[in-house]
């Protein structure tokens, strides 16, 4: 038997009429930028997550970087987040300009514990940037209060919770600005690279928006009109001022989600449910399988319902079960096996092993098996089957 850890293929059969009609009728439109299908996605996509508004853009890594430009966020700034997260939420953050500054996760939810994140605030923080690690929620309510008193930005790192609710709500799992990924095995994937940033505040839409487009239009205007308003100098008036994609306002990007993508990603989003309940009830039955073993299955808070991006387990000897699941045709792997805090690039940061011990021990003794909504009832005892058999000498 042959398993997947992440099967994207199977989705797409799943409803392949469906996606390759939608693609279809774009690739015979010409419009291959933008359009309506785009405007569309970014509209159903927010009022899915409980925002106001969507900018798409090309992938979840440039999500992060122009939420943070559109706050402002830059050189000589630290942003707080966590070490136990993929490489692109801290990568966001110094590419700019800004410095991560690495806190510890909970032992029991491995998302961003709300007490260091406090703890690690200086006069240089300017946001505070947790991750609702493998789908399961961040405990917001404390994050939103800690932001609110110390007067930071508080940015959601998405990229893995696409359909997670906090509170009995999607929109509860959201920050200031909130960031999601559609890389093809994300919740909601996309058959490419994807993002998008969603948020409440019009004006940090707007300058998304902007920065997407090479700082170009009538976004990019009213965004250099901001930026002037916000150090209190007066806006000149000796500057070519026009609203076409030809007057470039900032240095931005050129970060857009591809037409074909955006429609795909329209009819994706209305199996939202059943993925999220796939991947839901997976969990739920290795849950129940391995409840009486020396496996620890994940933790779901109770104010939370976790998505299962990714189902870990986690067992003192984890590589050596990885060993044995590996050569009986079970794929797993730990996500992530380097903590950031300790990856060679942040060196300068002057972390060192034994800084943030719970997200060291989480990269040591976790490990990743299929959860993905597609997998089918024999893989799934199959995998049981081999994760007992794996305990057993
Ligand atoms: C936590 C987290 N943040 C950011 C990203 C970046 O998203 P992308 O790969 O779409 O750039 C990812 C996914 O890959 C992720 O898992």
């Amino acid at each position: 038997m042959k398993i997947s850890l992440m099967n994207v293929q199977r989705q797409h059969e799943m409803h392949a009429a469906e996606y390759e009609e939608a693609a279809l009728k774009i690739l015979r439109s010409g419009g291959y930028i933008g359009g309506e299908e785009v405007t569309a996605f970014e509209e159903e996509f927010a009022a899915y997550e409980g925002a106001k508004y969507g900018i798409s853009c090309g992938n979840g890594t440039d999500a992060i970087v122009l939420a943070l430009r559109a706050l402002g966020i830059g050189k000589g700034d630290e942003v707080i987040t966590v070490s136990w997260t993929f490489f692109a939420t801290a990568e966001s953050i110094a590419a700019v300009g800004a410095t991560p500054v690495f806190v510890d996760v909970l032992p029991d939810t491995y998302c961003m514990n709300p007490h260091l994140a406090e703890a690690a605030i200086t006069e240089r923080t300017k946001a505070i940037l947790p991750v609702h690690f493998y789908g399961q929620s961040c405990d917001m309510d404390s994050l939103r209060s800690i932001c609110r008193a110390h007067g930071l930005y508080l940015i959601a790192d998405c990229a893995q919770s696409a359909g997670t609710t906090y509170k009995g709500e999607r929109r509860n799992t959201l920050g200031d600005v909130s960031c999601f990924s559609f890389f093809p095995t994300k919740n909601l994937g996309g058959d490419g690279d994807g993002g998008m940033v969603l948020t409440d505040d019009e004006a940090i839409a707007g300058y998304c928006r902007a920065l997407k487009v090479h700082g170009s239009g009538r976004d990019g205007l009213l965004a250099l009109k901001r930026d002037y308003r916000m150090k209190g100098i007066p806006f000149p008036d000796n500057i070519p001022v026009g609203e076409s994609k030809y007057y470039n306002y900032l240095i931005g990007y050129n970060s857009r989600l591809d037409a074909i993508q955006a429609a795909i990603l329209r009819r994706k989003l209305t199996h939202m449910g059943e993925f999220v309940e796939g991947r839901r009830k997976n969990a739920s039955l290795y849950n129940a399988a391995l409840s009486d073993t020396a496996y620890i299955t994940p933790f779901e808070a109770p104010d939370s319902a976790h998505s299962y991006y990714i189902y870990a387990l986690k067992h003192p000897d984890a590589q050596t079960i990885m060993e044995k699941l590996q050569a009986v045709g079970v794929p797993c792997g730990t996500y992530y096996p380097v903590p950031l805090h300790l990856q060679g690039v942040f060196a300068q940061l002057g972390y060192k092993e034994g800084d943030l011990p719970i997200t060291e021990d989480l990269s040591r003794t976790t490990f990743a098996i299929p959860v993905f909504p597609e997998l089918f009832d024999e893989e799934r005892d199959y995998i049981v089957h081999a994760l007992k058999e794996a305990l057993n000498g």
